[in-house]
């Protein structure tokens, strides 16, 4: 699948009619796309431009545009809760991912924090991705093939436990680590054995209870800088004249992020100063 330039045979595009209503086809020659108002062929929309109108053969227009990155990690079919854009762009920026970086990952789920990898480190990188689930691992990978239009070259999908896995499994150790599991504190072991000094570790939990144990068990191992905690909210804004103001639903919570940095072996953490209490 091409990411710009003229529609071709394969491009995943999204049609929006006039009540913003989206509708998604891969481009198929010979194929038509059925709506309320008249056929489109898919062969009429090779060689126009994204952002272009096709008209429907009752006169209906759909705006067209290919699919990106949110909308397919959006829409896709799912066997484990997806990471969601605001939360994989964090880790793509705090977690400090790449051009080149060979990063491990669990649990692999639906593959939607795997694409931003995969995107993040480019053609040089290497993700490796352990899925528990042998159904987790088969929507990944598929998900995973169908946004890229095949296998990356870069990726290496792994059905297994990744609180069993070794560097040399890895084939060497890795420049980050991310988690996104129900028991990540079960791997900091693994992390801590795989990851180069100053990489960078992320996690991402759910709820209070694991947000505590995992940074407890962060600050156990000794071997990492003082973890950090956060959480982003992201709130959409209607703009419309005097009806400007914030929209009234938003994601409130998704997870907690969690990040840490490997200390070079042998170095114990300075202890955070907290002031007495009065
Ligand atoms: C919330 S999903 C991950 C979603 C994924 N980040 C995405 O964006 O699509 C958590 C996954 O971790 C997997 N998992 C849990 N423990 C694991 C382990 N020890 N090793 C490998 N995978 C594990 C689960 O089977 C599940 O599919």
């Amino acid at each position: 699948m091409a990411n710009s330039g003229p529609f071709q045979y394969g491009d995943r595009v999204q049609l929006t009619d006039a009540k913003r209503r989206h509708f998604t086809i891969i481009l198929t020659p010979g194929e038509k796309f059925h709506t309320h108002k008249g056929l489109i062929l898919h062969d009429d929309i090779i060689g126009m431009d994204e952002g272009s109108v096709v008209r429907s053969s009752l006169g209906s227009d759909y705006l067209l545009f290919r699919h990106l990155m949110v909308d397919h990690v959006l829409s896709m079919p799912r066997g484990a809760a997806v990471i969601y854009p605001k939360d994989s762009a964090q880790i793509l920026i705090e977690g400090d991912i790449f051009p080149g970086a060979r990063v491990l990952e669990a649990g692999a789920g639906s593959g939607a924090l795997s694409m931003a990898l995969l995107r993040a480190i480019g053609p040089t990188g290497k993700l490796i991705s352990y899925e528990i689930r042998e159904d987790h691992l088969d929507f990944a990978e598929s998900n995973v093939d169908e946004f890229f239009g095949g296998r990356p070259a870069t990726w290496d999908p792994r059905l297994g436990d990744l609180t069993q896995v070794t560097v040399d499994d890895l084939g060497g150790p890795v420049d980050r680590v991310i988690l996104d599991m129900v028991e990540p504190w079960e791997c900091l072991d693994v992390v801590r054995n795989t990851l180069i000094p100053g990489g960078v570790f992320m996690t991402y939990v759910a709820t209070v209870p694991q947000l505590m144990k995992v940074m407890e068990g962060i600050r156990e191992q000794q071997c990492f800088t003082e973890p950090k905690a956060w959480e982003s909210l992201v709130r959409e804004w209607k703009v419309e004249g005097l009806a400007t103001r914030p929209e009234h639903r938003m994601n409130a919570h998704t997870a907690f992020l969690v990040w840490a940095r490997r200390l070079a072996d042998g170095v114990m953490p300075p202890r955070p100063q907290r002031r007495a209490r009065k």
